[in-house]
């Protein structure tokens, strides 16, 4: 709450001083040379202390001077970005004369992103830890994991100097193309909202900052800063915004970092409804909103939206702002609002604090968090005649370049620069596997010749893939013989500026579809086993091939520690129970968005050159609307590869009787159910709690996702009953008609379930009138009619 004018504490204006020789008495006033100091002076004060200049160097950050062409100059000053930390993203800068130290801000979603080694710094070095991706932690389900890497992710960040960690990404997968789906959770709003606040509670539970990105609808690469996506105010609100909203009511983030794009023609770093009239007004959030780097177009229009500081900041922006407020366009009234958020966390900063930091985490106990959430987070997708575990198996014929070069993590801001990296085969001969070696040497050798040829990454670009090596039929027959099982990987990179492509990407090369078959057809010939590790982060193409192997393990981008945490599930010293928190469509076809992502430039801009860093206009209709995943999959009857919420385990389990707490709507309704472990080994079963709403009034998905727990570590014979909560929240749909969320009349049914389709119990109570839960601050959208499609069938 702002305090009042008359309730503000007056700096000392005066100070009497007494001369020791009781002399003559001097009053000299100690406001012109002790300006009020931040943190020993009401907020007010100090920012009527600053100047207009001073203001706008607050709002206006620094860092991350990148020369390529189309990038707006920086003052050199500040292009570079140490004070503290090489290699950080960016900072706020500092007002020394009011005690306002600068910030500094470090990707990313993955571990903090700094510069490993520093100039004149010989023998030190600065490695953070690579954690799983976000793809995975999503799948993990598991919240007290994901706070656990937020943690530690935190005490690196803290323990580097930097005060914010420039995640969580949360943008929802829309299409299995966006290139950066990699760092960001699910096609749920509810699994990316919950992973997101468990993963800011932990970061920030270490006394460091976050800031959830991007905030909103910027689910592809696609001219990223030139992309206006047209998107209607219901599935804004339900699938786009929803995951931020519980990040922001349940974790309450220091900061929030809006997105490169336009939505329905104002860039979100321009759009005071979102930033305001959602952000802060609707849902509360106080902290400051920050740009993506280098994003939107119009600095006055940002700051007047309340976009409080722009990154990395660029003089033209400086000038424009001091401009508007000459002239008048711009009220200084809104940069003290700004500057306001910003100090608000300013003074909760370890920068702030002093505080100390070594420069030395812990990265051998952070690399035993790495690992363990790797295997959380793995997914069992196959695993025909108990193939898996392959305790005791030896030896092992591992093909696929992925098996000795581990895909760690996606390119760009989310990529981490570790210390070292654990491939697949070093983790299974530390496992005790024997592999075959002479199909190691000439992985080793392809390797490292198309290494030495491969054309070096454009900047913060992922490097061109290595094609998949081909192994002629004769070496697969010798491994077949030598060999008591085959593993086959597959590996997928994607990153910032581009998205995946259906050739070669989402789809399997013609050497992966023969090495799968040949490998298959040999081994399987001498009796033997085939698995697939799936080394990517993105969904892809399966139901092409899966047919003629024994087992598949999706193992995502897990990391440093990966090759270890694979081996953990391979060899069944860790049981798998990480399931999809994205559906594996059977073709690219059956995406709902297939026919509208990535967008098409503008008219007439169809020729335009693209700006290297800019692109060219271009917009993205959304109407598949709230049909997102497997909302879309369900209602419209189109089968799935593996559904939304799949994953095997190395047990069973059964689902007890769901019991509701009321058979009709008063406050809520209380779910319990007891899961029981039914099978030879001990494992965690995720729980998922679907609602089916009554037919009539607004179109609803079949079954929309509004709970979820994972078991403890259940040993065989063992059981737990989880308790779970609906709201009126949880049943209502917003109504873009009359701006509110509204919960219909009518009756429910609860589906507890092991996957999206998979439901082992039900049970239904009533709503005996229609309850307007929410009405919405103001209206988003108005533009946009998108021409939704509806289900057919309801
Ligand atoms: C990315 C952000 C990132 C920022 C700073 C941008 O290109 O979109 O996610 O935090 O760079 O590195």
């Amino acid at each position: 709450m702002r305090r009042s004018a008359a309730g503000r504490r007056k700096p000392p204006a005066v100070i009497a001083l007494l001369s020791a020789a009781a002399g003559p008495i001097l009053f000299c006033s100690a406001s012109a040379q002790v300006p009020p100091q931040l943190g020993g002076s009401p907020m007010e004060d100090v920012i009527s202390a600053m100047t207009l200049e001073e203001k706008v160097r607050l709002l206006v950050g620094m860092g991350m001077g990148i020369d390529l062409p189309g990038v707006p100059a920086q003052d050199p000053a500040d292009a570079a970005t140490p004070e503290k930390v090489p290699g950080a993203a960016g900072r706020t800068h500092a007002i020394p004369r009011l005690g306002i130290p600068s910030l500094t801000l470090s990707d990313g979603p993955a571990g903090v992103r700094i510069a490993p080694v520093r100039e004149g710094d010989a023998g030190r070095t600065y490695y953070a830890t690579a954690f799983p991706v976000a793809t995975l932690l999503a799948s993990t389900w598991d919240t007290a994991v994901v706070r656990s890497v937020g943690a530690a992710i935190g005490d690196e960040a803290r323990e580097y100097g930097v005060d914010i960690l420039l995640a969580p990404a949360m943008n929802i997968h829309r299409n299995p193309l966006g290139g950066r789906n990699f760092e960001y959770y699910s096609e749920d709003p509810l699994v990316s909202g919950r992973i997101a606040a468990a993963f800011v509670d932990g970061v920030e539970s270490e006394g460091v900052g976050t800031s959830i990105k991007h905030f909103v609808a910027n689910n592809q690469e696609f001219n990223r800063m030139m992309l206006n996506t047209v998107v209607g105010e219901r599935a804004l609100r339900e699938i786009y915004l929803k995951g931020f909203q519980i990040a922001v009511e349940t974790a309450q983030p220091w900061t929030v970092m809006s997105s490169y794009n336009l939505l329905d023609g104002t860039y979100t770093s321009q759009s005071r409804e979102l930033l305001r009239g959602v952000l802060r007004d609707e849902w509360g959030f106080d902290g400051f909103v920050m740009s993506d780097w280098f994003g939107g177009r119009d600095p006055v229009a940002q700051t007047n939206a309340g976009n409080d500081v722009l990154m990395p900041g660029t003089t033209s922006q400086t000038e424009a702002i001091l401009a508007a407020v000459a002239d008048g366009a711009l009220a200084e009234a809104q940069l003290d609002e700004n500057v306001a958020h910003v100090l608000s966390i300013v003074v909760r900063s370890p920068t702030f604090r002093h505080y100390a930091y070594k420069e030395r985490p812990d990265l051998e106990g952070h690399a035993l968090v790495a690992r363990r959430a790797a295997t959380e987070g793995m997914v069992l997708l196959k695993n025909d005649a108990g193939t898996l575990p392959l305790a005791g198996v030896h030896p092992v014929a591992l093909f696929g370049n992925a098996g000795y070069q581990l895909i760690v993590g996606g390119s760009g801001s989310g990529d981490v620069n570790e210390a070292y990296s654990v491939s697949l085969a070093r983790g299974l001969e530390a496992a005790g596997y024997a592999l075959d070696a002479a199909l190691g040497e000439g992985y080793a050798s392809y390797l490292a010749e198309q290494e030495a040829n491969r054309a070096a990454p454009q900047t913060l670009r992922a490097p061109p893939p290595i094609p998949e090596m081909p192994v002629e039929a004769t070496r697969i027959q010798r491994a077949a013989g030598a060999a008591d099982v085959a593993v086959v990987t597959l590996g997928r990179n994607s990153g910032e500026f581009e998205d995946r492509s259906t050739e070669a990407d989402f789809d399997l090369t013609d050497t992966e579809h023969a090495l799968l078959r040949d490998v298959a057809r040999t081994f399987h010939a001498a009796g033997k086993k085939v698995v697939v590790v799936m080394n990517i982060a993105g969904v892809t193409e399966v139901a092409s091939w899966r047919d003629g192997v024994d087992a598949i393990l999706l193992a995502w981008q897990p990391g440093q520690e990966g090759g270890n945490a694979i081996a953990d599930i391979l060899s069944g010293k860790a049981n798998p129970s990480g399931k999809l928190a994205s559906t594996f469509p059977v073709a690219y076809a059956d995406v709902p968005s297939a026919g509208t992502f990535p967008g098409k430039p503008l008219p007439g801009h169809e020729d335009d050159a693209p700006d290297a860093i800019f692109g060219i206009p271009s917009e993205v209709v959304y109407d598949e609307g709230i049909y997102v995943g497997y909302r879309y999959y369900d209602a419209f009857g189109v089968e799935p590869a593996y559904p939304f919420g799949y994953g095997l385990s190395y047990t069973d389990f059964g689902y007890g009787d769901l019991a509701l707490s009321a058979a009709s709507f008063e406050a809520e309704i209380r779910v319990t159910v007891t899961v029981t472990n039914v099978g030879p080994v001990a494992g965690r079963e995720v729980v998922e709690v679907y609602v089916r709403a009554p037919d009539g009034g607004m179109d609803k998905p079949e079954r929309e996702l509004k709970a979820f727990a994972k078991t403890e570590l259940l040993p065989p014979g063992g059981s737990q009953t989880l308790a779970f909560r609906l709201t009126a929240a949880d049943l209502a749909s917003f109504d873009a008609d009359r701006g509110a969320w509204v919960a219909a009349a009518g009756r429910y049914t609860v589906d507890v379930g092991a996957s999206s389709r998979d439901i082992r119990q039900g049970a239904s109570f009533s709503l005996d009138r229609e309850r307007t839960v929410r009405a919405a601050h103001v209206s988003l959208a108005p533009g946009a009619s998108p021409n939704e499609r509806k289900p057919a069938r309801r």
